[in-house]
């Protein structure tokens, strides 16, 4: 991940059971290319070890503020990271920061700290529902402290509630969050992916090998970025990021009614969906079966409504008379798979669909078929302008495209 190449993180662990899933943290960091400092409360060594810390972290793991040759360390230590991470952050650490306490290194680096901190909260459910603890919560989220978490389900104690720390990638995902250029904060998106089904009985359906991973590392990309994101998928193995708002539906017509609905609030979409073209004429209430004869069986299909294609209509609709004036046109981006000849299909389906920017791939190349994690793409906009992109990771292709529709937002001006 080239995001964490370079990054400096400060972990800081604070003494409560979920320090046991701290290595893994330390681990997934530092396998993004994370440099990971690590600071300990007194109590977090009675949950996790120095070796282990030490030895995942690659570095001394710190803790006395009186340390010998250490009298600087709390204003060091902060000063080179570009995020604090705190996990666990108990109860009694959140408490001792409300109040600016600072009585061991880990309190004492964090008054002295100016960047961005993240904390995950981990504690007895009963423990985070304290009057206490909200009012330090409530505060230090005043001040500025960004929460990830905590999570509801069985906890350490055996209860159930909310309290379980977020686990090790969604911290990592929050953190890069909070590092990313908020290009499209203010901005709703609302994106189609995977595929549809169609059904021909209670038991079959037609459908495509759509893996939903591309519409799913934009979307990802468009959240840290800062958008809201109405997502609105077929039935995809991989799941949506959390953050967004998820619609799930099934068939082309049920998507269509989805993203119809949500179309007017947003400011722009993108269609990744590879929706069905044609769905078929009946759907059998029970199950079809076959007659023994050996014929061929005939399939009746009909047309499924075209999203893209509707959607632009609309958007060059005049306004009805009398009506209040519209917002400016929310920016449409289509996706085309093509085999062969892509480019030129690509040219010929941006000006029948009447979208802003038709990002096209070639799905029979290497690298850039169904269900892979990388993509060559080609974005070929309206006025004519194309770019070619090398083969990226799809997280790649999600985040510059993204930063092209934050681009493409700030000069129309769309709402
Ligand atoms: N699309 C859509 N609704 C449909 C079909 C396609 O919104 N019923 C959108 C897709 O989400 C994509 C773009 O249109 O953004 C192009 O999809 P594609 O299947 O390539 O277009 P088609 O018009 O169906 O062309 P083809 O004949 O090549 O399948």
């Amino acid at each position: 991940m080239r995001f964490w190449k370079e990054k400096r993180l400060l972990l800081g662990i604070s003494g409560g059971i979920a320090a046991c899933k701290t290595p893994e943290l330390i681990r997934l960091c530092r396998e993004a290319g994370a440099t990971v400092t690590v600071v300990v409360t007194e109590a977090a060594l009675q949950f996790v070890t120095r070796t282990t810390l030490e030895a995942l972290s690659g570095g001394p793991v710190h803790g006395d503020l009186f340390a010998p040759g250490g009298s600087m360390e709390h204003i060091h230590l902060g000063r080179e990271t570009e995020l604090v991470i705190l996990a666990p952050a108990t109860a009694d650490l959140l408490a001792r920061m409300a109040a600016g306490i600072g009585n061991d290194l880990l309190t004492t680096l964090l008054l002295a700290h100016q960047g961005p901190v993240l904390a995950a909260p981990a504690m007895n459910c009963r423990m985070w529902r304290h009057p206490a603890t909200r009012r330090n919560v409530a505060l230090l989220q005043g001040d500025g402290l960004h929460l990830v978490g905590p999570e509801t389900g069985t906890l350490a104690c055996g209860e159930e509630g909310e309290g379980r720390m977020a686990e090790p990638p969604a911290i990592l995902e929050a953190g890069r969050r909070l590092l990313t250029p908020q290009i499209l904060a203010g901005k709703h998106l609302l994106m189609t992916v995977g595929p549809t089904r169609e059904a021909l009985d209670p038991v079959r359906y037609l459908t495509n090998h759509s893996s939903g991973k591309m519409g799913m590392a934009i979307a990802a990309a468009a959240l840290r970025a800062g958008a809201r994101v109405s997502l609105v998928h077929g039935p995809t193995a991989s799941s949506p990021p959390s953050g967004a708002t998820a619609i799930p539906v099934t068939s082309a017509r049920e998507m269509a009614a989805a993203t119809l609905g949500l179309w007017p609030d947003c400011d722009a979409a993108i269609l990744t969906a590879a929706v069905a073209d044609y769905r078929p004429a009946t759907s059998q209430a029970q199950k079809m079966k076959k007659d023994g004869s050996g014929a061929a069986l005939t399939l009746e299909l009909v047309e499924n409504p075209d999203i893209l294609a509707t959607l632009s209509a609309r958007r060059a609709a005049p306004p009805p008379p009398g009506s209040t004036p519209l917002p400016a046109s929310p920016l449409l981006v289509g996706f085309a798979a093509e085999t062969g000849s892509a480019l030129d299909h690509g040219r010929e389906k941006l000006r029948r669909k009447g979208c802003d920017l038709l990002v096209v791939n070639d799905v029979a190349e290497a690298g850039s078929g169904f269900g892979e994690e990388t993509n060559r793409v080609s974005l070929l906009w309206r006025n004519g302008r194309e770019e070619h992109w090398p083969l990226l990771t799809k997280a790649e292709v999600g985040e510059r495209l993204v930063a092209q529709v934050a681009a493409a937002l700030a000069t129309t001006g769309a709402k």
